[in-house]
């Protein structure tokens, strides 16, 4: 099978001729892996990954990201994202477990509460709705380079105040038995450098409080005014899931938000996440 690579619109690539499975061997993830450097987001359909083959698949980038909270999930690197409760019903949008994953409607990178935040994540989708829950992603390199010169020097040395307390909050309030609420902010660089390609990208969430040593009301809305910079609607790609599409995305280049669940379709994903290193700013 020949590796074909196909440009989305306006970010990200398809990719054809590929196995993800236990077929995949190291020209084939070499040719992945550096699709992913370059594009950012690749989507790869009509892979049926079983759970243990995503979990290897993301072993090759690195050491993956373990959890001790995950919601109905049988291996601790793996997060089951799903609206079906365990008698097999759609959980209405007021539960527990739905509220607790309402966060990943705004625009994030994962983990980026840890002080060394996911690298590489890796989507499988099992279930899909037949309306609803698409997946959305913008570039934070892209964000930085078409940025102002006299802006990304603004920005140099600034860090911003990672907080999912605050963004918890945010999003109406306090989740009995939520475990991240109890995490104190981690700061990061608003601008990094990529450990593998030494580009520079903005590095943003919505699950920030502000920037580090700035008022208040003053970091936010510099925070703000990036988000919606790097996320302007032509700048976006939406992805419209299929069963067994899977998705990889850098997380130190991109952004991605959830678009929320229909309480009416069942929707279940396995998301694999590979750890980083601490973001580095430029020097
Ligand atoms: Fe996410």
């Amino acid at each position: 099978m020949t590796l074909e690579i196909e440009a989305l619109d306006p970010i990200g690539a398809r990719l054809h001729g590929l196995e993800l499975g236990a077929g995949l061997d190291d020209a084939g993830f070499e040719q992945l892996h550096a699709a992913l450097l370059e594009h950012g987001v690749l989507v790869v359909p009509g892979q049926p990954l079983a759970m243990p083959e995503q979990v290897a698949l993301g072993r090759r980038f690195g050491e993956l990201e373990g959890y001790e909270f995950t919601l109905a999930s049988p291996n601790r690197n793996v997060i089951v994202i799903t609206n079906v409760g365990p008698d097999g019903k759609v959980m209405p949008r007021d539960s527990t477990a739905m509220r607790a994953i309402e966060i990943n409607e705004r625009w994030h990178t994962d983990s980026s509460f840890r002080e060394v935040p996911a690298s590489v994540s890796i989507f499988a989708a099992q279930r899909v709705p037949e309306v609803g829950g698409d997946t959305f992603y913008a570039s934070l390199r892209k964000g930085w380079l078409s940025l102002p010169e006299e802006k990304q020097a603004e920005l140099h040395g600034l860090r911003a105040v990672h907080d999912y307390a605050e963004a918890y909050r945010r999003t109406g309030g306090e989740i009995p038995g939520m475990e991240v609420q109890d995490l104190t902010g981690v700061t990061h660089p608003i601008v990094r450098v990529h450990p593998e390609t030494g580009e520079r990208a903005l590095y943003l969430s919505s699950h920030t409080s502000g920037v580090e040593g700035m008022d208040a009301e003053a970091g936010r809305a510099l925070l703000d005014g990036l988000l919606a910079w790097c996320t302007r609607e032509p700048a976006v790609y939406r992805h419209r899931w299929a069963v067994d599409d899977v998705l990889l995305w850098d997380n130190r280049c991109m952004l991605h938000r959830a678009e929320g669940f229909d309480e009416t379709h069942p929707r279940r994903m396995h998301h694999v996440r590979v750890a980083g290193t601490g973001p580095v700013q430029p020097g």
